[in-house]
Order: structure tokens, then C-alpha cells, then sequence
């Protein structure tokens, strides 16, 4: 009797201990890297160090998530220990502003083969006086965020306005553009379930598919075709994309049901007129 009321608080200590522990908040924690001297000792740095706020911004970022570690970027060897090994190979040429895109593209070649075609490029490799973004004006070097369409405004202000005289027109342009983004984005999302609905009932959809896989062509390709900053030709695509959604949308509405009554297996009529003849064969023996 004790024994037994023992063994059943025992299973309900253990119980409320299991279903407490599954409800501590999960700690965001950063990628523990052992195999990575600069993320394990840069990690370590007292927090007060400027330095070692470097490694909290690039903690948070894709990048770690993706395990894009230090020495990706800024070179030296991961695999040593001491700081002075480890620092060894570390090149300050390739951090250099200018020198981004080039460092950067090894990993994001299509933004980097648009952005070759933007007057942001040729003013930078130019070489001639005045601002120019390269990649990490716009996604700073630790944390690489993409800007919204809103805070993108802001940011490109701080050049594009009538004081200095480059294109005070981009900005508004540019949000835009980015929003129609979003457009595109609803339309594609309104054609697939349209498509799906439309399978459901036995209609045609192989064109609407076609129409449907265009636009989300677009749609993917579009973050890389805005670094070639000509905001027309961007607009353009995403114009088209837009087309072929609704052009997608429209096709299955006017789509008539291909339905026929399921086709019948030849093997079933002959299994039945065979049935049919044994039957009479039967009936005329008695
Ligand atoms: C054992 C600790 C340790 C290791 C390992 C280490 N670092 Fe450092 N790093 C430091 C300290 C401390 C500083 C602060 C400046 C100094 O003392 O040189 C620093 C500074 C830096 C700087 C600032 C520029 C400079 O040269 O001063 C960069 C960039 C850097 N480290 C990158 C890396 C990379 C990349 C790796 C891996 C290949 C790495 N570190 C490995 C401790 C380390
Ligand atoms: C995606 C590339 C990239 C990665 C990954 C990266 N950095 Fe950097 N880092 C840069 C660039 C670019 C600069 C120079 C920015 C500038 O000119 O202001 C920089 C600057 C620094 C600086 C400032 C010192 C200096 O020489 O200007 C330190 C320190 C540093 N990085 C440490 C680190 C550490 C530690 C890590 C890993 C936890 C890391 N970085 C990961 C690109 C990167
Ligand atoms: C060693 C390869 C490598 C290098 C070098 C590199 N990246 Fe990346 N980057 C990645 C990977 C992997 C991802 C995550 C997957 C993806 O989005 O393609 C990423 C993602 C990004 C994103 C998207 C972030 C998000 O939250 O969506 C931006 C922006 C970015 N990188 C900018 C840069 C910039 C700027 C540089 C140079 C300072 C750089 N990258 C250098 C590999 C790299
Ligand atoms: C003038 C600002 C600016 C410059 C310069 C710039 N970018 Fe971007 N980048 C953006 C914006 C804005 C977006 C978001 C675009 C969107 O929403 O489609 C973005 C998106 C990205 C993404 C995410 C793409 C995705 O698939 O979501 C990557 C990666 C990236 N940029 C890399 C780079 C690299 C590499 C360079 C340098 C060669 C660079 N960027 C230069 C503004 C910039
Ligand atoms: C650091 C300064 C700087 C920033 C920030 C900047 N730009 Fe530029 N931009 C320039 C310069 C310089 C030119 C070249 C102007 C020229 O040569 O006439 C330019 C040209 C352009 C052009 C081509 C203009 C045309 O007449 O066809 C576009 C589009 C553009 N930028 C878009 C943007 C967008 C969008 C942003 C914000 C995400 C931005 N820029 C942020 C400096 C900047």
C-alpha cells in the first residue's frame, strides 16, 4: 500500500520535472564552432572589447547560420590556436569598401554579375572622388540585413537628394519598385491556389502552369536583377511577371471542365461478356 502511493508520487515528481523542463524558453545560443579559432576566441573577448562586438553582430546574422565563418571573408587559419597563428594570412586588402564586391561575389555571383552593370559599380571601380555604395554600404559588413522597401528610403537619401544633385528622384523610385515586388507576390499566390482549385475539378491547367511558372521565374530573379540599379528594366520584369500571373488567373477561369467519365479497362468488358456467355450457356443446358 505505501509502496504503492511512493511509487506514485515518484512518477509524478518525474513527470512535472519532464514538463518543466520542455517548458524553459530555448536560449538563442551562437553557433558553438570548436572547430573554428576565430568564432571560438573572438567569442570569448570581454564584452567591453570593440572588437568582440564584431562577433555579437555576426552571431545573429544568416551568415553564421550558414556557418560563413571569419576567415571566409578576412582570411587566416581557423585551424590554429594562438591569436598570432591564427592571424597569420589575414588580408586587410579585401575588406577594403571597393574591394566587396569582388570578395562578396566569390559566394553571390549573380548579384555581383548584376551589380557589375550599375552605375554604382563603375563609379567605384572609377575611382574618382564622391560616394558610391558598394555591398556592405547597404548590408553592413556583420550583420547583413536586407532593408526593407521603407528603411531603404532613408538610406538611399542620404545620397540620392537635390543637395547633392545624384538622381533625387531614385528614392521614391526605388520604393516602388520594391513594392511592386509584393504585387507580384500576391498574384503568383492567388494563381496557384486558382490552379490547385482548378485540378481539383478535372480542368485543364497546363497552360495556366506554364504562364504560373514564368512569373515565379521572375520572382526569384528579381533580388539579383535589382543590384543592376536600372530601375526601369527592373520595373519592366516585374511588370511582366505580374502579367503572367493574372494571365494565369484568367486562363483557368475560363477553362471548361475536361472531364470525361473514367475510361472503362478493356479487360473489364471481357471479363463480363465472358460472364454473360457462361451464364447462357448454363441456362440452356437446363
Ligand atoms: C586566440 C584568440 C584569437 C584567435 C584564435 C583569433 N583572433 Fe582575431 N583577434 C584576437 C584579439 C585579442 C584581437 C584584438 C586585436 C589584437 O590584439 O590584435 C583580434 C583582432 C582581430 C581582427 C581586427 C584586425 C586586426 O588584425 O587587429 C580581425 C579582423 C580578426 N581578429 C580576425 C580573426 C580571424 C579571421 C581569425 C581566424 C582565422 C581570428 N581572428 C582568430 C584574438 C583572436
Ligand atoms: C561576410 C564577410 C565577413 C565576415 C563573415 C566577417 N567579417 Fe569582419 N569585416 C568584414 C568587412 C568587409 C570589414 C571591413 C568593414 C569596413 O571597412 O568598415 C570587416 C571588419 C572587421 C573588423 C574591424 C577591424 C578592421 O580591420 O577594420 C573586425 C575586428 C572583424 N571584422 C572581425 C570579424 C570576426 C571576428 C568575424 C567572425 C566572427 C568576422 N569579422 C566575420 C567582413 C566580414
Ligand atoms: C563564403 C561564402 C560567402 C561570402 C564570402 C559572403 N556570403 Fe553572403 N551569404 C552566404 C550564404 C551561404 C548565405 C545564406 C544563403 C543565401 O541567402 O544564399 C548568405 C546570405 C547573404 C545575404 C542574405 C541575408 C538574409 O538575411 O537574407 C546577404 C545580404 C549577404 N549574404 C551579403 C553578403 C555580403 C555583403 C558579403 C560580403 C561582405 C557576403 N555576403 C559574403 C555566403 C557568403
Ligand atoms: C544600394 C544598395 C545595395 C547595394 C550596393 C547592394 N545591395 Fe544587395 N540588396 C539590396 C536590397 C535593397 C536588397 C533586397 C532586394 C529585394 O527585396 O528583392 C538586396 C538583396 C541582397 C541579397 C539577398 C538576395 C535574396 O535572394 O534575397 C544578397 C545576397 C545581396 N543583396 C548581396 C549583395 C552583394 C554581394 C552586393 C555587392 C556586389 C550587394 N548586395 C550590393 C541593396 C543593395
Ligand atoms: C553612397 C552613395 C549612394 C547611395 C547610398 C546610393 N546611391 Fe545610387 N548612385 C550613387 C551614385 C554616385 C550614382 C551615379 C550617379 C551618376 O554617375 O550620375 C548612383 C546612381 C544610381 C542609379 C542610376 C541613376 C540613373 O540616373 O539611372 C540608381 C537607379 C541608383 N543609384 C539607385 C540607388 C538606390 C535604390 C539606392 C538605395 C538602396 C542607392 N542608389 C543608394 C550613389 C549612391
Amino acid at each position: 500500500m505505501i509502496n504503492k502511493n511512493v511509487s506514485k508520487i515518484i512518477i509524478g515528481i518525474a513527470f512535472v520535472f519532464l514538463i518543466f523542463q520542455a517548458m524553459q524558453p530555448v536560449e538563442a545560443k551562437a553557433p558553438d564552432m570548436p572547430n573554428n579559432s576565430c568564432a571560438d576566441c573572438h567569442r570569448k573577448m570581454p564584452a567591453e572589447d570593440g572588437i568582440s562586438n564584431t562577433y555579437g553582430k555576426w552571431a545573429i546574422s544568416t551568415h553564421a547560420l550558414f556557418e560563413v565563418t571569419c576567415e571566409k571573408c578576412h582570411g587566416g587559419d581557423p585551424l590554429m590556436v594562438s591569436k598570432e597563428d591564427a592571424h597569420k594570412n589575414i588580408s586587410k586588402e579585401a575588406i577594403l569598401n571597393e574591394n566587396t564586391p569582388a570578395m562578396c561575389g566569390k559566394c553571390h555571383e549573380p548579384e555581383l554579375n548584376e551589380f557589375k552593370g550599375s552605375q554604382h559599380y563603375k563609379k567605384l571601380e572609377s575611382g574618382q572622388s564622391g560616394p558610391a555604395p558598394a555591398c556592405i554600404t547597404c548590408h553592413q559588413k556583420h550583420t547583413v540585413r536586407v532593408l526593407t522597401s521603407s528603411e531603404l528610403m532613408d538610406f538611399c537619401i542620404s545620397c540620392h537628394n537635390i543637395d547633392t544633385g545624384i538622381n533625387p528622384s531614385v528614392p521614391g523610385k526605388a520604393k516602388k519598385a520594391l513594392e511592386s515586388l509584393k504585387e507580384l507576390q500576391f498574384e503568383i499566390s492567388i494563381a496557384r491556389g486558382a490552379v490547385i482549385s482548378a485540378k481539383e475539378n478535372g480542368k485543364d491547367v497546363r497552360s495556366a502552369e506554364i504562364d504560373l511558372e514564368e512569373a515565379r521565374t521572375i520572382l526569384k530573379s528579381a533580388p539579383s536583377v535589382w543590384h543592376r540599379f536600372n530601375l526601369t528594366y527592373f520595373d519592366t520584369e516585374v511588370q511582366k511577371g505580374i502579367e503572367n500571373a493574372k494571365n494565369a488567373e484568367k486562363l483557368l477561369a475560363g477553362a471548361t471542365a475536361t472531364q470525361t467519365p473514367p475510361a472503362k479497362s478493356p479487360g473489364f468488358g471481357i471479363f463480363t461478356l465472358m460472364s454473360v456467355m457462361i451464364i447462357i450457356y448454363f441456362i440452356k443446358r437446363h
